[in-house]
């Protein structure tokens, strides 16, 4: 059956060489994926060779892991590795009718990314950007060909989360869209089509669980209760070990393009971006269970009260 809002497969492009511009750990799951569901080239690039090497670093240890696994053969490994390639030089993606971007969070270097890479690629190829909160249309607002902008939206981690937010603008075509969910398929992934409205979908219900979550810690309320509490809703983590997964950076960002743009209707934390320099904030007791926040946590966590 056809997901809802979607146009004929019939009219979706050919995917034959992918481009991911950004080299970082979004970047290079979205690599990994791409390569290994549809078998086709992948180019990272970033700023930097040193980037770039992180970034196939990244890949080749999780083939790797995955060899280890026994969820690659190794001609499979071998086969993903030699379709995964670093590049600083933007040129070679001349030829990628997949574009996606997973650069850094600002609408200025998003913008910037798609003003280089337009005039490399053909006319047809498609641009994706994976903004998780950004509006897509304005990240597309200076393309020349604005009927083959796609918001993609992946979830962390992206090897085993299911869902891609599709994000249609009002210039997206049908063989874009078409396109976009064909590719969401191949990845074996679910798609559900999203306005372009801050925070789509799923982000818009996470900045709320973020946002009360922060504000019971800002009330007093111990870390591992608010952990505790969220389990028997049924959801695998508690809010603060998601936002650990998501970084703490990303989650405050999220956060505060939902309070820009619903101030009555979302929570503005400030402990949210006192902690956002820091890699882990709660510690876990020897079972995985979150029980506090990390010590560098709760030094740059002004709390009211500790747990
Ligand atoms: N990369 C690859 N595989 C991974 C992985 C990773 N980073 N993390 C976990 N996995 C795999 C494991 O290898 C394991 O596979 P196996 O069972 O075949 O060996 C499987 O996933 C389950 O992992 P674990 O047994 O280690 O742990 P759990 O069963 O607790 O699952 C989890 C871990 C999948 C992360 C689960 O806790 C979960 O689904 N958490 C919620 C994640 C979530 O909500 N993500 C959305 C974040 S929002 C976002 O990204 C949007 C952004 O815009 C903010």
């Amino acid at each position: 059956k056809r997901p809802a809002g979607a146009p004929p497969k019939e009219l979706a492009q050919k995917v034959q060489k992918v481009g991911i511009i950004g080299a970082g750990l979004m970047a290079s799951q979205f690599a990994l994926l791409f390569a290994r569901k549809l078998r086709v080239p992948v180019l990272i690039t970033d700023i930097d060779q040193a980037r770039v090497d992180k970034g196939l670093d990244y890949i080749r240890g999780e083939i790797d892991k995955m060899l280890e696994k026994g969820r690659l053969t190794p001609d499979d490994a071998n086969q993903v590795r030699a379709l995964v390639q670093g590049t600083t030089d933007k040129s070679l993606y001349a030829d990628c009718d997949w574009v996606i971007e997973a650069v850094f969070e600002e609408l200025g270097v998003k913008q910037q990314v798609f003003a280089e890479i337009e005039p490399i690629i053909a006319e047809t190829a498609i641009i994706a950007t994976n903004t998780s909160s950004l509006s897509v249309e304005n990240i597309g607002a200076k393309l020349a060909h604005p009927e083959r902008l796609v918001g993609f939206h992946f979830f962390n981690p992206v090897a085993v989360m299911p869902l891609i937010e599709v994000v249609k603008v009002p210039t997206t075509n049908e063989a874009t869209l078409a396109t976009a969910m064909e590719v969401a398929k191949r990845l074996g992934k679910s798609a559900v089509i999203t306005a372009d409205r801050p925070g789509f979908v799923v982000n818009r219900l996470l900045a709320k669980v973020f946002g009360e979550a922060a504000r019971a810690l800002d009330d007093g309320t111990p870390v591992a209760a608010v952990e505790r509490a969220y389990a028997p809703i049924g959801l695998p983590m508690g809010p603060f070990e998601l936002i650990d997964l998501v970084g703490w950076k990303v989650a405050a960002h999220v956060q505060d393009t939902m309070v820009g743009a619903f101030p009555d209707r979302f929570y503005a934390s400030e402990n949210l971006h006192r902690a956002a320099d820091l890699e882990q904030v709660v510690e876990k007791d020897k079972h995985g269970k979150v029980v506090d926040l990390s010590k560098a946590a709760k030094k740059a966590l002004i709390l009211g009260t500790s747990p």
